[in-house]
């Protein structure tokens, strides 16, 4: 499937060319030995898997949801159109799942029918028109797994509900990829992360966004407007850039490194935990 990627799509193509061949020679020969034998951990730390940002996302979810003792946690794309990210979605999650015995639940939400129409500037209306991006339903429902489903309707409408009957302390939030393109949609969908019960959450989800990479992105407009907006609305739950993720990875180039947030729950119950007390060593004693 990545070889097919790379064949096909010239933008593909560059941007491995960019980001793989500026990396040192001797991690991409070492990257390549994983790519011949290396266990789903090591393909993720090498960045040999298709979209790195859904695989690094998904894995750190599950380790969260282990530490914490749970049996599964949910992952979630907004934006699904054609359904390419989602089934990718889906087909990481399988091999995560082998890979650490914790469950995925997964949940795709899109409007079924393609971009709803932009309200203003805001909605980066020079990039996205209505219509754009529709989705063949009946098509990709055949190919979702049975932990995966499908929520159809405007994001507004169908988070609220979500939230108040699907997500749940058993399989909590743990991953959520944003790519609805508009400034209004994205504001919709962030209400997947302002449930009062924090029990709804892993400690620190990790939140990737799609849209704010091209230079006609900024803060006052499109995804990264929302995310202001969140922050500013929620005193106890802050969305930010995943400081020195760059400096835990070990192909740096990568430009996902700088979509990936996490949320910060500052009412979650993990702030009340209590452990014995702990003691520095001094190597001058
Ligand atoms: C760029 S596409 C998603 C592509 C997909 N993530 C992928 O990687 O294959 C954006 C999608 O967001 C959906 N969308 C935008 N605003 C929405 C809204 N308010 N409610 C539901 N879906 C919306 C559109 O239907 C469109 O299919």
């Amino acid at each position: 499937m990545l070889l097919r990627k790379i064949r096909h799509q010239k933008s593909a193509r560059y941007r491995i060319l960019r980001e793989r061949l500026t990396e040192p020679m001797h991690l991409n020969f070492a990257a390549l030995a994983v790519a011949l034998g290396g266990s789903l951990r090591a393909r993720i730390d090498f960045d040999i898997v298709q979209r790195p940002h859904y695989a690094y996302g998904l894995l750190a979810a599950a380790d969260q949801a282990a530490e914490q003792g749970l049996k599964a946690f949910t992952a979630v794309e907004f934006g699904v159109a054609a359904g390419e990210g989602l089934l990718n979605l889906c087909s990481i999650a399988k091999r995560v799942e082998q890979a650490t015995g914790i469950a995925v639940k997964i949940a795709g939400f899109d409007s079924g029918c393609g971009m709803p129409p932009p309200i203003d500037y805001r909605d980066h209306p020079e990039e996205f028109q209505f219509g754009d991006f529709p989705m063949d339903h009946d098509r990709l429902r055949a190919q979702l797994p049975s932990n995966c489903q499908l929520v159809l309707g405007a994001v507004n409408q169908t988070v609220p509900n979500f939230l108040a009957h699907r997500l749940d302390a058993e399989a909590p939030l743990g991953f959520a990829a944003f790519d609805l393109d508009y400034y209004t949609s994205t504001r919709e969908a962030l209400a997947l992360l302002a449930d009062p019960d924090p029990s709804k959450y892993v400690f620190l989800p990790l939140l990737y966004f799609d849209d704010i990479v091209l230079p006609n992105y900024n803060g006052w407009a499109g995804e990264l407007l929302a995310v202001h907006e969140f922050n500013h609305c929620h005193e106890l739950r802050k969305i930010e850039a995943y400081r020195f993720l760059r400096s835990r990875r070990i192909m740096k180039n990568a430009r996902w490194i700088d979509q990936i947030y996490l949320l910060h729950l500052f009412d979650h119950p993990r702030l009340k935990r209590r452990r014995e007390i702990r003691t520095m060593p001094n190597v001058y004693f």
